[in-house]
């Protein structure tokens, strides 16, 4: 039996986003500047709306032993769980600057073990996490963290 799964996001520009999407892709993008990543020079920055009404942003930390390191998303999930355990996540922008320190065209996606750590706050809200992938033009829009994750890990 062949099955499918579906992801739908949207393709939009950032006068398209609400003034909530608008100021998380803002500290998204400022975050970047705060990155450490003297090794890739690749910045990601990223910035969490918690139902508290507080942002939370992070970027990603590289370290000379490359596996210490992590991500933008990572940095940012881990702080916000910690600083406010009680708060549930809305949104997450996710911005990135190349190595020519512009803005990448392509909107970069959290990689695999991004996705699986956001989807535990996901589960944690009990609601639809909004992820936001910002480029220097366009903008993805898709309606969940699970949505960036089929066939993830849950229960043992
Ligand atoms: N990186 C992120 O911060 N987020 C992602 O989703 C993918 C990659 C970081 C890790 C590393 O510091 C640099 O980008 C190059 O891979």
């Amino acid at each position: 039996m062949k099955k499918e799964i579906r992801t739908v996001y949207e393709e939009v520009g950032y006068n398209e986003l609400s003034a909530d999407e608008q100021k998380l892709v803002d500290e998204a993008r400022e975050a970047t500047e705060r990155s450490y990543a003297p090794y890739s020079n690749f910045r990601v920055g990223a910035a969490i709306e918690l139902d508290n009404g507080v942002r939370v942003t992070g970027a990603n930390q590289e370290n000379v032993a490359f596996p210490s390191g992590t991500c933008a998303e990572r940095s940012a999930c881990f702080y916000a769980h910690a600083r406010y355990p009680e708060a549930k996540f809305k949104k997450i922008a996710i911005a990135a600057r190349g190595t020519d320190g512009e803005f990448v065209a392509e909107p970069v996606a959290p990689c695999g073990a991004c996705r699986q750590a956001l989807l535990e706050y996901e589960t944690l809200a009990q609601g639809p996490v909004e992820v936001l992938l910002v480029g220097k033009e366009k903008i993805y829009r898709l309606p969940s963290v699970a949505s960036t994750l089929p066939f993830a890990f849950s229960e043992f």
